[in-house]
């Protein structure tokens, strides 16, 4: 509905029973009794307000990734929704990272009952954003149980590229999960049982995979399609699972992926790929081209990083001829950011690296763990900042608020998926990464963190406060 000046939609956070294997029924938490919950579509400035509604048995806290969102409406982790019945403010008591008895207070979390309102100007590039839970120490298991959503936002300049549209733009949520043999969700630490139990702990290091890929809630679905060009939006949506993609024809051929944009939207120019990495919270827009494929045979879409069932990820079916009038133009945006290194007025260095923490393992930035009362980084609005990102082990780092461009990967020029405008940035093993950002929008607390959504848990998040 509109009124007021906004597109209003209302999303209730329940529990829900959906079939996800064949005739197997698995107990979620979800976004409207959906997995993924509903996709909201916007246009460019147009503001849009979500009421969420929490009937969920525990806290939550919904963000939207990759908004350009006042700090009040940005989810941060401890501006939590009550649910009915949780008694008062004194037991919203953080213990996941800090594992049990460990107790945070956040003199500056706004805690709302029941329900809140989030409001979302959109003034930002048409892209594929996505919303989900981002409570303090519980994000991992909430995603995994189910609470994650897609955002897409347009406008008329993306709208009259001419680019593949309606049936053939394809949003595409990939993320694996594991399964008891009851059809549950099979989540190393999830005990429905307790309420402040740690999600993660510490043989979880590395994060939580499964051994189902599921494609916008579906395990390996096969997609029938037309002989002709596909828009596919992709979200790697999972927790750990990190993937290289690669389209094969039944006769052994790999089709390009031709890339059209990123995280924050089109690229300046198309790139074309064989293998597409992409780390979790990433997005990649890619044309796909099934016009030379023999009708009746399959493409595959596979993971080269998986192994055994994991390999696969999905398939298209090609059914028939078409005409297809689409078309990729050379030129696909011309509103990229063209900060340089001059214009940086300040460069910051940032490792992400394991640590001890609160007595036990944890993941840590510039050697601490997350901290919802200490400052970390502070911001003039408007500066541009140079940052300088090492890692240990994989970390895809995520920026709240504001796009970047990466500047360089070891020293060395970005590689060819690290173009245009990005959020989530994909640190490789013993990698160090620099990015450029403006911090422009809105002044307040943001966040950034590690987007391996265990490691996030286990204390790899920062606060970004924008003055
Ligand atoms: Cu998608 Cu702070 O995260
Ligand atoms: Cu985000
Ligand atoms: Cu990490």
């Amino acid at each position: 509905s509109r009124s007021g000046g906004a597109d209003r939609y209302e999303i209730t956070q329940r529990e829900a029973t959906v079939e996800i294997l064949p005739g197997v029924r698995t107990p979620l938490w979800t976004y409207e009794g959906a997995f993924p919950g509903p996709t909201i579509e916007s246009r460019r400035g147009r503001p849009v307000t979500v009421t969420h509604r929490n009937d969920l048995p525990v806290p939550t806290v919904v963000h939207l990734h990759g908004g350009r969102t006042p700090a009040e409406s940005d989810g941060y982790p401890t501006d939590l929704v009550l649910p009915e019945g949780w008694p008062d403010a004194a037991h919203v008591t953080h213990t996941g990272a800090g594992g049990p008895g460990h107790v945070m207070h956040d003199p500056r979390a706004v805690l709302t009952k029941l329900s809140r309102d989030y409001t979302f100007p959109l003034d930002q590039r048409p892209a594929l954003l996505w919303y989900h839970d981002h409570r303090m120490d519980f994000t991992a298991p909430a995603i995994w149980r189910g609470l994650a959503g897609l955002h897409i936002v347009r406008d008329d300049a993306e709208d009259s590229l001419g680019l593949p549209a309606g049936r053939r733009e394809l949003p595409l949520m990939i993320a694996d999960r594991a399964f008891t043999a009851d059809g549950d969700l099979d989540y190393p630490a999830l005990d429905p049982t307790s309420r402040e139990r740690p999600g993660v702990r510490e043989p979880y290091l590395a994060g939580v995979l499964g051994d189902v890929i599921l494609v916008n809630g579906a395990p390996w679905p096969v997609y029938e399609a037309d002989a002709a060009r596909y828009r596919l939006r992709i979200l790697n949506a999972s927790n750990a699972r990190h993937y290289e993609l690669e389209a094969i024809t039944d006769d052994g051929r790999r089709l390009d992926l031709v890339q059209i944009g990123a995280d924050q939207g089109l690229l300046a120019a198309p790139v074309t790929h064989r293998l597409l990495p992409i780390a979790p919270a990433e997005r990649y827009d890619v044309i796909i081209d099934f016009s030379g494929v023999r009708v009746g045979s399959r493409v595959r879409v596979v993971n080269r990083l998986g192994s055994g069932r994991t390999r696969d990820v999905m398939a298209f079916r090609v059914a028939r001829e078409v005409t297809d009038d689409s078309r990729i133009p050379r030129v696909l945006s011309t509103d990229l950011p063209t900060w340089r290194r001059s214009d940086a007025v300040r460069v910051r260095d940032f490792s992400f690296r394991a640590g001890r923490m609160h007595g036990g393992h944890g993941w840590l930035i510039g050697g601490l763990p997350f901290d919802p009362a200490r400052s970390d980084v502070t911001a003039g609005f408007g500066d541009v900042e140079v940052w300088r990102l090492i890692a240990d082990v994989h970390h895809p780092v995520h920026l709240h608020l504001v796009g970047f461009r990466v500047l360089s990967r070891r020293g060395r020029p970005p590689l060819p998926h690290d173009a245009g405008l990005k959020d989530t940035v994909s640190l490789r093993p013993g990698e160090s990464v620099e990015i450029i950002t403006r911090f422009d929008g809105y002044r307040g607390r943001y966040l950034f963190h590690c987007h391996n959504a265990e490691h996030e848990d286990m204390g790899m998040m920062a606060n970004l406060e924008i003055i």
